[in-house]
Protein backbone atom coordinates (compact mmCIF):
# COMPACT_ATOMS: atom_id res chain seq x y z
CA UNK A 1 0.00 0.00 0.00
CA UNK A 2 1.15 3.22 -0.58
CA UNK A 3 1.87 6.75 1.10
CA UNK A 4 0.28 9.95 1.33
CA UNK A 5 -0.48 10.99 -1.75
CA UNK A 6 -2.66 13.95 -1.42
CA UNK A 7 -5.87 12.21 -2.63
CA UNK A 8 -9.63 13.29 -1.54
CA UNK A 9 -12.50 11.77 -1.81
CA UNK A 10 -15.18 13.75 -3.57
CA UNK A 11 -17.19 15.77 -1.47
CA UNK A 12 -21.04 15.21 -0.65
CA UNK A 13 -21.92 18.76 -1.95
CA UNK A 14 -20.87 17.72 -5.35
CA UNK A 15 -24.04 15.11 -5.47
CA UNK A 16 -26.30 17.02 -3.79
CA UNK A 17 -28.43 17.44 -6.64
CA UNK A 18 -29.08 13.39 -6.40
CA UNK A 19 -30.38 13.65 -2.99
CA UNK A 20 -29.28 11.27 -0.31
CA UNK A 21 -33.06 8.76 0.19
CA UNK A 22 -32.86 5.48 1.02
CA UNK A 23 -33.35 3.54 -2.62
CA UNK A 24 -36.45 1.35 -2.79
CA UNK A 25 -35.35 -2.46 -3.21
CA UNK A 26 -38.46 -3.57 -5.26
CA UNK A 27 -37.04 -2.10 -8.47
CA UNK A 28 -34.06 -4.53 -8.27
CA UNK A 29 -36.63 -7.53 -8.24
CA UNK A 30 -40.28 -6.74 -9.34
CA UNK A 31 -41.69 -8.55 -12.57
CA UNK A 32 -43.97 -5.78 -12.52
CA UNK A 33 -41.26 -3.19 -12.42
CA UNK A 34 -39.32 -5.31 -14.87
CA UNK A 35 -42.22 -5.16 -17.39
CA UNK A 36 -42.27 -1.23 -17.15
CA UNK A 37 -38.51 -0.59 -17.86
CA UNK A 38 -38.89 -2.31 -21.16
CA UNK A 39 -40.91 0.45 -22.71
CA UNK A 40 -40.13 3.06 -20.40
CA UNK A 41 -35.91 2.55 -20.41
CA UNK A 42 -35.08 0.18 -23.09
CA UNK A 43 -37.41 0.85 -25.96
CA UNK A 44 -36.38 4.60 -25.36
CA UNK A 45 -32.67 4.36 -25.65
CA UNK A 46 -29.82 3.98 -27.67
CA UNK A 47 -28.34 0.22 -27.02
CA UNK A 48 -24.83 -0.50 -28.09
CA UNK A 49 -24.96 -4.09 -30.05
CA UNK A 50 -21.61 -4.34 -31.36
CA UNK A 51 -18.40 -2.60 -33.59
CA UNK A 52 -18.11 -1.71 -37.08
CA UNK A 53 -15.13 -4.06 -37.25
CA UNK A 54 -17.60 -7.25 -37.07
CA UNK A 55 -18.65 -6.09 -40.98
CA UNK A 56 -15.28 -5.94 -42.72
CA UNK A 57 -16.97 -6.47 -45.93
CA UNK A 58 -20.21 -5.47 -48.24
CA UNK A 59 -22.71 -8.44 -46.93
CA UNK A 60 -21.17 -9.45 -43.68
CA UNK A 61 -23.42 -9.35 -41.57
CA UNK A 62 -24.48 -10.53 -37.57
CA UNK A 63 -27.76 -11.49 -35.79
CA UNK A 64 -28.17 -9.96 -32.53
CA UNK A 65 -30.64 -10.76 -29.83
CA UNK A 66 -32.34 -7.83 -27.70
CA UNK A 67 -34.11 -9.88 -25.37
CA UNK A 68 -35.42 -7.22 -23.45
CA UNK A 69 -37.52 -6.04 -26.06
CA UNK A 70 -38.32 -9.61 -27.28
CA UNK A 71 -36.20 -8.58 -30.84
CA UNK A 72 -34.08 -10.50 -32.82
CA UNK A 73 -31.86 -8.33 -35.31
CA UNK A 74 -29.80 -8.51 -38.23
CA UNK A 75 -27.02 -6.19 -38.98
CA UNK A 76 -26.27 -5.87 -42.50
CA UNK A 77 -23.25 -3.74 -44.52
CA UNK A 78 -25.11 -3.63 -47.40
CA UNK A 79 -23.67 -3.42 -51.31
CA UNK A 80 -23.11 0.51 -50.72
CA UNK A 81 -20.92 0.05 -47.39
CA UNK A 82 -23.49 1.26 -45.29
CA UNK A 83 -24.48 -0.96 -42.03
CA UNK A 84 -27.97 -0.92 -41.58
CA UNK A 85 -29.91 -2.65 -38.99
CA UNK A 86 -33.11 -4.74 -39.72
CA UNK A 87 -35.61 -7.15 -37.63
CA UNK A 88 -34.79 -10.74 -38.25
CA UNK A 89 -38.60 -11.33 -39.48
CA UNK A 90 -39.37 -12.36 -42.64
CA UNK A 91 -42.34 -10.33 -43.89
CA UNK A 92 -44.18 -13.10 -44.91
CA UNK A 93 -45.02 -14.87 -41.91
CA UNK A 94 -42.90 -13.67 -39.45
CA UNK A 95 -40.21 -16.78 -39.33
CA UNK A 96 -36.70 -15.81 -37.99
CA UNK A 97 -34.61 -15.68 -41.07
CA UNK A 98 -30.94 -16.12 -39.72
CA UNK A 99 -30.11 -18.10 -37.53
CA UNK A 100 -26.24 -18.34 -37.69
CA UNK A 101 -24.50 -15.56 -35.30
CA UNK A 102 -22.45 -13.65 -38.37
CA UNK A 103 -21.44 -15.03 -41.68
CA UNK A 104 -21.40 -13.05 -45.24
CA UNK A 105 -24.31 -13.09 -47.73
CA UNK A 106 -25.86 -11.15 -50.72
CA UNK A 107 -28.81 -12.78 -50.31
CA UNK A 108 -31.19 -13.70 -47.11
CA UNK A 109 -33.95 -16.21 -47.71
CA UNK A 110 -36.65 -17.31 -45.32
CA UNK A 111 -36.25 -21.44 -44.85
CA UNK A 112 -40.09 -21.50 -44.39
CA UNK A 113 -41.24 -20.56 -48.15
CA UNK A 114 -38.24 -18.94 -49.67
CA UNK A 115 -39.22 -15.44 -49.28
CA UNK A 116 -35.41 -13.83 -50.34
CA UNK A 117 -34.40 -10.22 -49.07
CA UNK A 118 -31.36 -8.27 -50.74
CA UNK A 119 -28.87 -6.81 -48.12
CA UNK A 120 -30.56 -3.88 -48.23
CA UNK A 121 -33.40 -5.23 -46.63
CA UNK A 122 -35.56 -5.63 -49.92
CA UNK A 123 -37.75 -8.47 -51.22
CA UNK A 124 -36.18 -9.57 -54.28
CA UNK A 125 -38.08 -12.51 -54.94
CA UNK A 126 -41.03 -14.71 -53.51
CA UNK A 127 -42.42 -17.72 -55.17
CA UNK A 128 -45.54 -17.77 -56.84
CA UNK A 129 -45.78 -13.60 -55.47
CA UNK A 130 -48.71 -13.38 -58.36
CA UNK A 131 -51.08 -14.77 -55.96
CA UNK A 132 -50.67 -12.53 -53.37
CA UNK A 133 -52.26 -9.70 -52.27
CA UNK A 134 -49.39 -6.94 -51.85
CA UNK A 135 -46.87 -5.28 -53.35
CA UNK A 136 -43.51 -6.08 -53.00
CA UNK A 137 -42.49 -2.92 -52.24
CA UNK A 138 -44.14 -3.11 -49.16
CA UNK A 139 -42.74 -6.52 -47.84
CA UNK A 140 -39.28 -5.65 -47.06
CA UNK A 141 -37.83 -6.36 -43.84
CA UNK A 142 -38.76 -3.68 -41.00
CA UNK A 143 -35.56 -1.41 -40.37
CA UNK A 144 -34.55 -0.51 -37.79
CA UNK A 145 -32.46 2.72 -36.67
CA UNK A 146 -28.79 2.46 -36.50
CA UNK A 147 -26.06 4.94 -35.72
CA UNK A 148 -22.22 5.16 -34.87
CA UNK A 149 -19.88 6.13 -32.60
CA UNK A 150 -16.40 5.64 -32.11
CA UNK A 151 -16.58 2.23 -34.22
CA UNK A 152 -19.68 1.29 -31.70
CA UNK A 153 -22.99 0.14 -33.17
CA UNK A 154 -26.06 1.68 -31.50
CA UNK A 155 -29.75 0.72 -32.13
CA UNK A 156 -33.20 2.58 -31.08
CA UNK A 157 -35.92 0.18 -31.06
CA UNK A 158 -38.48 3.36 -30.33
CA UNK A 159 -40.57 5.61 -31.93
CA UNK A 160 -39.07 9.02 -33.35
CA UNK A 161 -35.45 8.42 -31.81
CA UNK A 162 -33.00 11.33 -31.23
CA UNK A 163 -30.43 11.04 -32.89
CA UNK A 164 -27.50 9.39 -31.18
CA UNK A 165 -24.95 12.12 -31.26
CA UNK A 166 -27.34 14.74 -29.67
CA UNK A 167 -28.20 11.82 -27.25
CA UNK A 168 -24.41 11.57 -26.19
CA UNK A 169 -23.87 15.17 -26.15
CA UNK A 170 -20.28 15.90 -25.17
CA UNK A 171 -19.53 12.29 -24.93
CA UNK A 172 -19.78 11.41 -28.30
CA UNK A 173 -16.67 13.31 -29.10
CA UNK A 174 -14.57 12.31 -26.23
CA UNK A 175 -15.03 8.66 -27.22
CA UNK A 176 -13.78 9.32 -30.83
CA UNK A 177 -10.37 9.76 -29.28
CA UNK A 178 -10.27 6.42 -27.85
CA UNK A 179 -8.80 3.69 -29.52
CA UNK A 180 -12.11 1.74 -29.79
CA UNK A 181 -13.03 3.91 -32.87
CA UNK A 182 -10.39 2.46 -34.77
CA UNK A 183 -10.45 -0.93 -33.15
CA UNK A 184 -10.27 -3.63 -36.05
CA UNK A 185 -10.72 -6.95 -33.59
CA UNK A 186 -11.73 -7.93 -30.44
CA UNK A 187 -11.07 -10.44 -27.51
CA UNK A 188 -14.76 -11.45 -26.21
CA UNK A 189 -16.43 -13.49 -23.11
CA UNK A 190 -19.95 -13.21 -22.38
CA UNK A 191 -21.71 -14.19 -19.17
CA UNK A 192 -25.29 -15.10 -17.49
CA UNK A 193 -25.64 -13.74 -14.10
CA UNK A 194 -28.14 -14.36 -11.71
CA UNK A 195 -28.75 -10.41 -11.16
CA UNK A 196 -31.54 -7.55 -11.98
CA UNK A 197 -29.51 -5.92 -15.03
CA UNK A 198 -29.23 -2.59 -12.38
CA UNK A 199 -27.54 -4.70 -9.87
CA UNK A 200 -25.03 -6.42 -11.95
CA UNK A 201 -24.74 -3.48 -14.05
CA UNK A 202 -24.21 -0.95 -10.36
CA UNK A 203 -21.09 -3.52 -9.25
CA UNK A 204 -18.71 -1.60 -12.05
CA UNK A 205 -20.13 1.68 -11.32
CA UNK A 206 -19.03 1.80 -7.30
CA UNK A 207 -14.85 0.96 -5.85
CA UNK A 208 -16.38 1.02 -2.41
CA UNK A 209 -16.07 -2.98 -2.73
CA UNK A 210 -12.82 -3.16 -4.41
CA UNK A 211 -11.02 -3.67 -0.98
CA UNK A 212 -12.93 -6.52 -0.29
CA UNK A 213 -13.99 -8.74 -3.36
CA UNK A 214 -10.29 -8.00 -5.47
CA UNK A 215 -8.28 -7.10 -2.40
CA UNK A 216 -5.67 -9.13 -4.24
CA UNK A 217 -6.08 -7.67 -8.14
CA UNK A 218 -7.06 -4.25 -6.99
CA UNK A 219 -4.02 -3.92 -4.59
CA UNK A 220 -2.40 -1.41 -7.15
CA UNK A 221 -5.37 1.09 -6.48
CA UNK A 222 -5.43 1.47 -3.00
CA UNK A 223 -3.32 3.86 -1.05
CA UNK A 224 -2.89 5.24 2.71
CA UNK A 225 -5.19 8.02 1.85
CA UNK A 226 -7.37 6.23 -0.68
CA UNK A 227 -7.85 3.14 0.92
CA UNK A 228 -10.57 1.87 -1.52
CA UNK A 229 -9.17 3.08 -4.16
CA UNK A 230 -12.15 5.61 -4.62
CA UNK A 231 -12.25 7.69 -8.22
CA UNK A 232 -11.06 11.51 -8.45
CA UNK A 233 -13.97 12.76 -10.66
CA UNK A 234 -17.40 12.08 -11.44
CA UNK A 235 -19.00 13.46 -14.36
CA UNK A 236 -23.12 13.97 -15.29
CA UNK A 237 -24.15 14.44 -18.45
CA UNK A 238 -27.56 13.93 -19.04
CA UNK A 239 -28.70 9.88 -18.36
CA UNK A 240 -24.75 9.54 -18.58
CA UNK A 241 -22.20 9.62 -16.26
CA UNK A 242 -18.51 9.04 -16.29
CA UNK A 243 -15.83 8.88 -13.23
CA UNK A 244 -12.56 9.85 -13.89
CA UNK A 245 -10.16 6.58 -12.27
CA UNK A 246 -7.56 7.38 -9.77
CA UNK A 247 -4.16 6.64 -10.37
CA UNK A 248 -1.71 5.91 -7.12
CA UNK A 249 1.41 7.16 -8.16
CA UNK A 250 3.23 4.22 -5.70
CA UNK A 251 1.29 1.73 -6.70
CA UNK A 252 3.15 -1.26 -7.71
CA UNK A 253 1.46 -3.76 -10.04
CA UNK A 254 1.68 -7.94 -9.72
CA UNK A 255 5.19 -9.05 -12.25
CA UNK A 256 2.39 -10.29 -14.72
CA UNK A 257 0.51 -7.53 -14.93
CA UNK A 258 3.11 -5.08 -15.49
CA UNK A 259 5.24 -7.16 -17.71
CA UNK A 260 1.53 -7.42 -19.93
CA UNK A 261 1.23 -3.83 -19.78
CA UNK A 262 4.88 -3.20 -19.74
CA UNK A 263 4.43 -4.96 -23.05
CA UNK A 264 1.67 -3.28 -24.53
CA UNK A 265 2.59 0.74 -23.90
CA UNK A 266 5.22 0.77 -26.67
CA UNK A 267 2.82 -0.85 -29.14
CA UNK A 268 0.20 1.33 -28.28
CA UNK A 269 2.72 4.84 -28.39
CA UNK A 270 3.23 3.23 -31.54
CA UNK A 271 0.12 3.02 -32.70
CA UNK A 272 -1.02 6.55 -31.48
CA UNK A 273 -3.19 5.40 -29.00
CA UNK A 274 -1.94 6.79 -25.98
CA UNK A 275 -2.61 10.64 -27.49
CA UNK A 276 -5.89 10.72 -25.31
CA UNK A 277 -6.23 13.04 -22.58
CA UNK A 278 -9.68 10.29 -21.46
CA UNK A 279 -7.21 7.65 -21.07
CA UNK A 280 -8.25 7.35 -17.38
CA UNK A 281 -11.80 7.46 -17.97
CA UNK A 282 -15.04 5.45 -17.21
CA UNK A 283 -17.79 6.15 -19.48
CA UNK A 284 -21.36 4.70 -18.11
CA UNK A 285 -23.60 5.73 -21.28
CA UNK A 286 -27.32 4.87 -20.07
CA UNK A 287 -29.08 2.56 -19.76
CA UNK A 288 -26.34 -0.60 -19.28
CA UNK A 289 -23.07 0.69 -21.41
CA UNK A 290 -19.66 1.20 -19.86
CA UNK A 291 -16.33 1.40 -21.23
CA UNK A 292 -12.22 2.57 -19.81
CA UNK A 293 -10.86 4.97 -21.46
CA UNK A 294 -7.39 3.15 -21.07
CA UNK A 295 -5.34 2.75 -24.35
CA UNK A 296 -3.71 -0.53 -23.60
CA UNK A 297 -6.60 -2.29 -22.50
CA UNK A 298 -10.12 -1.38 -24.11
CA UNK A 299 -12.26 -2.44 -22.43
CA UNK A 300 -16.13 -2.48 -22.78
CA UNK A 301 -19.02 -3.94 -21.03
CA UNK A 302 -22.51 -4.03 -21.80
CA UNK A 303 -25.12 -5.88 -19.23
CA UNK A 304 -28.44 -7.09 -21.03
CA UNK A 305 -31.32 -7.45 -19.23
CA UNK A 306 -33.25 -10.86 -19.58
CA UNK A 307 -35.62 -10.84 -16.80
CA UNK A 308 -36.08 -9.13 -13.21
CA UNK A 309 -33.37 -11.11 -11.84
CA UNK A 310 -31.29 -12.75 -14.94
CA UNK A 311 -28.79 -10.68 -16.88
CA UNK A 312 -26.30 -11.29 -19.69
CA UNK A 313 -23.02 -9.34 -19.95
CA UNK A 314 -21.08 -9.36 -22.61
CA UNK A 315 -17.54 -8.02 -22.24
CA UNK A 316 -15.28 -6.89 -24.75
CA UNK A 317 -11.19 -5.72 -24.96
CA UNK A 318 -10.83 -4.06 -28.30
CA UNK A 319 -7.79 -4.00 -30.29
CA UNK A 320 -6.25 -2.16 -32.99
CA UNK A 321 -4.53 -4.20 -35.53
CA UNK A 322 -4.24 -8.07 -35.42
CA UNK A 323 -1.06 -9.03 -32.77
CA UNK A 324 2.04 -7.87 -34.39
CA UNK A 325 4.15 -10.76 -32.73
CA UNK A 326 4.36 -12.66 -30.01
CA UNK A 327 4.64 -10.27 -27.41
CA UNK A 328 2.02 -8.55 -28.22
CA UNK A 329 -0.20 -11.44 -28.26
CA UNK A 330 0.86 -12.31 -24.91
CA UNK A 331 0.23 -9.37 -23.83
CA UNK A 332 -3.50 -9.55 -25.17
CA UNK A 333 -3.90 -12.97 -23.41
CA UNK A 334 -2.85 -12.04 -20.42
CA UNK A 335 -4.96 -8.61 -20.27
CA UNK A 336 -8.28 -10.57 -21.52
CA UNK A 337 -7.47 -13.03 -18.41
CA UNK A 338 -6.82 -11.11 -15.85
CA UNK A 339 -10.11 -8.78 -16.79
CA UNK A 340 -11.78 -12.21 -16.52
CA UNK A 341 -10.35 -13.24 -13.47
CA UNK A 342 -11.43 -9.86 -11.78
CA UNK A 343 -14.98 -10.31 -13.04
CA UNK A 344 -15.15 -13.93 -11.99
CA UNK A 345 -13.97 -12.26 -8.50
CA UNK A 346 -17.61 -9.93 -8.57
CA UNK A 347 -19.94 -12.66 -9.60
CA UNK A 348 -20.90 -14.52 -6.48
CA UNK A 349 -21.10 -11.22 -4.55
CA UNK A 350 -23.47 -9.63 -6.89
CA UNK A 351 -26.15 -12.94 -6.98
CA UNK A 352 -25.63 -12.96 -3.79
CA UNK A 353 -26.90 -9.46 -3.60
CA UNK A 354 -29.49 -10.43 -5.92
CA UNK A 355 -30.96 -13.01 -3.47
CA UNK A 356 -31.07 -11.23 -0.58
CA UNK A 357 -32.67 -8.43 -2.39
CA UNK A 358 -35.09 -10.99 -3.75
CA UNK A 359 -36.22 -12.29 -0.44
CA UNK A 360 -38.28 -9.69 0.32
CA UNK A 361 -36.42 -8.65 3.71
CA UNK A 362 -35.23 -5.09 2.65
CA UNK A 363 -37.16 -2.03 1.81
CA UNK A 364 -34.46 0.05 0.79
CA UNK A 365 -31.12 -0.31 -0.23
CA UNK A 366 -28.47 2.18 0.86
CA UNK A 367 -26.05 4.18 -1.44
CA UNK A 368 -23.04 6.16 -0.23
CA UNK A 369 -21.56 9.92 -1.48
CA UNK A 370 -18.88 7.35 -3.65
CA UNK A 371 -21.56 5.23 -4.76
CA UNK A 372 -23.18 8.29 -6.66
CA UNK A 373 -23.28 6.70 -10.05
CA UNK A 374 -25.78 3.65 -8.92
CA UNK A 375 -27.96 6.68 -7.20
CA UNK A 376 -27.51 8.13 -10.39
CA UNK A 377 -28.88 5.17 -12.87
CA UNK A 378 -31.47 4.88 -10.29
CA UNK A 379 -32.97 8.41 -10.47
CA UNK A 380 -32.45 8.18 -14.13
CA UNK A 381 -34.41 5.37 -14.47
CA UNK A 382 -37.20 5.54 -12.15
CA UNK A 383 -37.41 9.22 -13.73
CA UNK A 384 -37.99 7.60 -16.76
CA UNK A 385 -40.35 4.91 -15.58
CA UNK A 386 -42.60 7.73 -14.06
CA UNK A 387 -42.65 9.53 -17.18
CA UNK A 388 -43.71 6.38 -18.59
CA UNK A 389 -46.67 6.13 -16.31
CA UNK A 390 -48.13 9.12 -16.10
CA UNK A 391 -48.02 9.23 -20.28
CA UNK A 392 -49.72 5.75 -20.57
CA UNK A 393 -52.12 6.07 -17.45
CA UNK A 394 -50.20 2.82 -15.93
S1 LIG B 1 -42.61 -17.11 -43.39
FE1 LIG B 1 -40.90 -16.54 -44.51
S2 LIG B 1 -41.34 -17.18 -46.51
FE2 LIG B 1 -43.08 -17.75 -45.40
FE1 LIG C 1 -15.55 -5.71 -8.84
Amino acid sequence: MGGETGFERIPQSEVDFLGTRPIPAKPYYDPDWFELEREAVFRRTWQCIGHVCELPENGSFIRREVEVLRASLLVVRGKDGEIRAFHNVCTHRGTQLVEEAQGKRTKFSCPYHMWTYGADGALISAPDFDQFHVEKEDCALKQVALEICAGLIFVHLGKDPQPLREWLGPLAEQMETLPVARATTFTEYSYEIDANWKLAYDNFQENYHLRFIHSRSGKPTFSDDNPFGYPAEFGFHGPHRTQQLWSNPEAVSPPYQATAFGLMIPKATEKGLMNTEHGRKYFALFPSFFMLGTPVQHFVHVVYPLSAEKSRGVIRLYWVDEDGDASERYAREAIAVTAHDVHCEDVDVIEAGQRGISSGALDHIHMQTQEALCRHLFNTVEEMVDDYRAETGQ
